[in-house]
């Protein structure tokens, strides 16, 4: 009943009539009384005033699953959504509900990782408060070598998810990276499961740094958050629901031509680096040459010295401007 009548609130945007709440749940004035105080409890501002109703009057910076049901407004990508306060990493709490039958699009989120994963290996750190770290299940129809793009699919999701609800300007860092000012404010994490070559489930984590005070000594020359940037605390429910319209969207329109055919375009604008020297570390050894963008199956295309055209497969390889990590 919170979680509806946290919706009801929402989207009336003015009084709610208590005797009506009572009618509509069949509950006493008191139990409805009670969930206004424990809104309130969790940071809500109602307003309670005789002959009228309840009214929200401000909306906190919390995470919770009622806080995420009522702001996420999609068909299918995060309609499904599952809040952890503490938990080792959604990748892994999502990877364990979609082997139980979750359906596609299934959110896990959590206020703290206490083993969040980066890519190669690495962790990612994960406090509480101060980020977001979710993961949505996917179960597409494609064919298993294609599964990498999504990767970039939600880098552009989370850069537009991001644009829209704080008016910020994010970059790529192909593949996956987002960055603010040449720092890094986004990691993302595929992983997928496969069986005779057939996907079983994709799972996309991202992290996103919204109002980090500071970063770990190891990692505060290339990592910022959305507050250090700007000085504004943004409210981290409102990013993971824009996230998630914006992958709706975007997903659509990869699964038309099972490729970055109709993203690239607007992929590359938000390219770091394009049309600039950049470094490739692969497994193989390094070179340089300049960024001239994404083709249609997500590869970097990198033009050598001598003007041939490379294209950079994601995987193993890491690619950064000559001069740092951007
Ligand atoms: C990277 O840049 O190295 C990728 C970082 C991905 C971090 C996110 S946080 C949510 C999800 N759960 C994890 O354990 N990792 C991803």
């Amino acid at each position: 009943m919170k979680g509806e009548i946290l919706k009801l609130l929402k989207e009336t945007g003015g009084y709610l009539s208590g005797q009506e709440l009572c009618e509509r749940f069949g509950v006493s004035r008191t139990a409805v009384w009670k969930v206004m105080n424990q809104l309130k409890d969790e940071g809500y501002e109602i307003e309670a005033v005789r002959n009228k109703g309840y009214v929200l009057r401000s909306t906190p910076d919390v995470l919770s699953k009622e806080e995420l049901e009522s702001t996420i407004h999609t068909d299918w990508a995060g309609a499904n959504v599952f809040f952890f306060e503490r938990t080792d990493s959604t990748n892994t709490r999502i990877k364990r509900l979609a082997e139980s039958g979750e359906p596609h699009g299934t959110l896990a989120v959590a206020e703290i990782q206490d083993g969040g994963k980066g890519r190669r290996g690495r962790s990612w750190v994960s406090p509480p408060g101060v980020g977001i770290w979710m993961s949505l299940l996917l179960r597409p129809q494609i064919d298993s070598v294609s599964a990498s793009m999504l990767t970039l699919v939600m880098a552009l999701s989370v850069s537009r998810g991001i644009k829209e609800t704080t008016g910020i300007d994010t970059q790529i860092k192909w593949p996956n990276d987002l960055v603010l000012n040449r720092k890094k404010i986004c990691g993302i994490l595929t992983e997928m499961s496969t069986e005779l070559m057939e996907i079983q489930y994709v799972v996309i984590g991202s992290g996103i740094n919204v109002s980090q005070e500071g970063f770990p000594e190891e990692i505060k020359e290339t990592a910022t958050s959305l507050l250090i940037e700007t000085g504004k605390q943004y409210r981290r429910s409102s990013i993971v629901a824009q996230v998630m319209k914006a992958f709706e969207e975007y997903y659509q329109s990869f699964c038309e031509t099972e490729d970055m055919s109709g993203l690239k375009e607007e992929y590359n604008k938000r390219l770091v680096n394009l049309g600039r020297e950049v470094l490739v570390l692969a497994p193989s050894g390094e070179f340089s040459g300049i960024s001239e963008g994404i083709n249609e199956k997500g590869a970097l295309i990198v033009r050598l010295a001598d003007g041939t055209k490379t294209e950079v497969i994601s995987g193993e390889v890491s690619v950064r401007g000559v001069y740092g990590y951007v």
